[in-house]
């Protein structure tokens, strides 16, 4: 999409545009969040001037062990490196390392409509699987995600499906701060990956594919071992019929073409004909045994990365450094078009 607004009055002195995505160190990673966002982002790191956050401040609107929290936060970091994410090229960090991020959620917060809230699907959603735990984080989270995204002037979003309703509500409070203050934030843009930008359950091929699954046949971890994902995709819940294409009532192998499709690079038409004439058992067991091969080098870094912890700190402190000098500046620019003094020290 075309972005005028951001071109004519908004030059930064940098060429390179901006990205910036991040994942919840809220579970296992997923081979949804795999497809949908990290696998993707490598290949952005020459032309762009790329941020990815591991969001830890969005992880506990929803219960977390600190434990857990802690030691996933860390392997979400090492994840992004395992999956092709070189740290002198991008920069990876925490956010709750940078303050700024929840300073400007305040101030969004007041910007952010509580009719636009109540309409965000996600918290529809989770409001329901949380029944008992529905707090103002839950509810206010866009407007973090939005300051996520508006703290760096970021032009592009590379995200799953399911984030593009956040998106929207991030463009929309941006125009409307820009439209009462002048242009202080750029507009940015979501953009999904063309195969797998939704991944559905295994178990439940009508519902989406999450970290937060209760059901562990349901998801595919990226750290699960070998035959642990074969094993996985054999059970997969599939449809009566025995050819492999796509169709209408065969939303279980509709997703498990999309998975094919998204690690090997091959259209539907392609898929078809390697299967014609033979069963859904083979075609399960080759996508259980691509993504096995697809991932196991992704494993073997990750391994090697969690054991030196020093590094990941050192990663992660070189990262909020240079995350927080490009926010500051934002966030100052925010705080004084709203009115609060700033005195000079
Ligand atoms: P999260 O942690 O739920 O998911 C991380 C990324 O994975 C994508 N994703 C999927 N893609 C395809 N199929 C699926 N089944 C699937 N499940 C998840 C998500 O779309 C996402 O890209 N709010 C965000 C994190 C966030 C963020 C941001 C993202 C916070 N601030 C700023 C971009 C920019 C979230 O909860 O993602």
């Amino acid at each position: 999409m075309e972005n005028r607004q951001n071109e004519v009055t908004m030059d930064r002195p940098e060429a390179k545009k901006v990205i910036f995505s991040g994942v919840q160190p809220s579970g296992m990673l997923t081979i949804g969040n795999y497809l949908g966002s990290i696998k993707n982002w490598p290949a952005l790191q020459d032309d762009y001037r790329c941020l990815y956050c591991v969001v830890d401040l969005h992880a506990i609107t929803v219960r977390q062990e600190p434990a857990e929290l802690r030691r996933r936060t860390y392997e979400t970091l090492a994840l992004y490196m395992a999956a092709g994410l070189d740290p002198e090229r991008n920069i990876l960090f925490v956010q709750s390392h940078v303050p700024a991020h929840a300073e400007l959620a305040w101030v969004l917060n007041c910007y952010t409509m509580f009719g636009e809230l109540s309409r965000m699907t996600q918290f529809k959603d989770k409001s329901r699987k949380y029944a008992t735990n529905i707090n103002a984080g839950l509810f206010t989270y866009p407007s973090l995600m939005a300051a996520d995204i508006l703290l760096y002037q970021t032009d592009l979003v590379p995200v799953g499906q399911d984030q593009m309703q956040h998106i929207e509500l991030t463009r929309d409070v941006a125009v409307r701060f820009n439209q009462v203050y002048g242009e202080t934030f750029r507009i940015p843009d979501g953009f999904v990956p063309k195969a797998g930008a939704k991944i559905m359950s295994l178990a439940e091929p009508e519902k989406k594919m999450s970290k937060s699954d209760s059901n562990k046949n349901a998801s595919v971890y990226i750290l699960d071992g070998r035959d642990e994902i074969v094993r996985k995709f054999k059970r997969a819940v599939t449809d009566s019929d025995t050819v492999v294409c796509r169709g209408e009532n065969k939303g279980g192998i509709n997703n498990l073409m999309t998975i094919y499709a998204a690690f090997t690079g091959k259209t539907d038409g392609e898929i078809e004909r390697e299967f014609e004439g033979r069963g859904y058992g083979d075609f399960k067991l080759a996508v259980g045994e691509t993504v096995a091969d697809a991932l196991a080098p992704v494993q073997e870094r990750f391994r090697a990365l969690m054991a030196d912890k020093g590094y990941l700190e050192s990663v992660m402190k070189d990262g909020s450094a240079k995350a927080f000098a490009m926010a500051r500046k934002t966030l100052s620019k925010v705080y004084r078009k709203v009115g609060f003094t700033q005195p000079k020290v």
